[in-house]
């Protein structure tokens, strides 16, 4: 059965699992958070290799600033707890997404919890955090001229390698939660052949057993690259 080496993840639903019980929205985050440390262990022990999760894109700014702060708080929390968490499954980490804009407690948290998991190697943990796909490709770009670099110089490896993931490898299965059927800006360039796997199971819910089931639907897919 084939393993897909990078598997990435829109986590959507969060909102509706509280909503569903009556609970306030940060519930249903916080049990989202419970599903990230879940899928860890059951991505690095089906042999994936890179695990990205979009936790927060540089649209969800314009949530309510109750609803942000509160997910920042849990998200430091989080990249607290993961230290000794990672460190005993081997699990790398590495934060994709803009700098700028992000509240310095927060950039903080995200470069200790690299610091402290830079040796290990069984699997890479990329965390979107302030992540747009469009705004990581205008800074490559920019970053081709401050490079000095020629304009024919400007390929697709000139480009890639000055992208937030350089060195890491091409997304081969998408997963979006909840039932929605959209990309919202996360590894456009990635993702360019990445097989998609839809489900209307909400974040909270996505527990080990249904990525055991999106890795056995990508196990029957037949990828082409465009060729035949
Ligand atoms: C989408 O659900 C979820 C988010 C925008 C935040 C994701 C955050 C977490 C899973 C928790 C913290 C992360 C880590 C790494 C510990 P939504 O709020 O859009 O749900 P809705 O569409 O039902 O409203």
């Amino acid at each position: 059965m084939s393993v897909p080496n990078h598997v990435a993840i829109i986590m959507d639903g969060n909102g509706r699992w509280a909503a569903q019980r009556g609970w306030p929205r940060i519930k249903g985050h916080k049990e989202g958070a419970r599903t990230v440390e879940d899928i860890l262990e059951a991505a690095a022990d089906a042999g994936i290799r890179h695990l990205s999760l979009y936790a927060f894109s540089t649209e969800n700014w314009k949530r309510p600033s109750l609803e942000v702060g509160a997910l920042m708080a849990l998200l430091r929390m989080n990249l607290r707890m993961f230290i000794p968490k990672l460190r005993a499954r081997g699990i790398r980490f590495h934060h994709v997404g803009a700098v700028e804009g992000l509240p310095t407690g927060v950039l903080k948290d995200l470069r200790a919890l690299e610091a402290a998991t830079a040796d290990l190697d069984r699997m890479t943990f990329h965390l979107a955090v302030n992540y747009g796909s469009r705004l990581e490709l205008a800074t490559a770009a920019r970053r081709c001229v401050e490079d000095g670099l020629a304009p024919e110089a400007i390929d697709e490896a000139a480009l890639a390698a000055r992208l937030w993931t350089a060195d890491v490898p091409d997304v081969d299965l998408l997963i979006r939660t909840s039932g929605e059927l959209r990309i919202s800006n996360f590894l456009l360039w990635q993702a360019a052949y990445a097989e998609f796997y839809l489900t209307e199971t909400l974040w909270p819910d996505f527990k080990g057993p249904r990525l055991r089931e999106a890795l056995d639907a990508y196990a029957q897919r037949e990828r082409r690259f465009g060729g035949l």
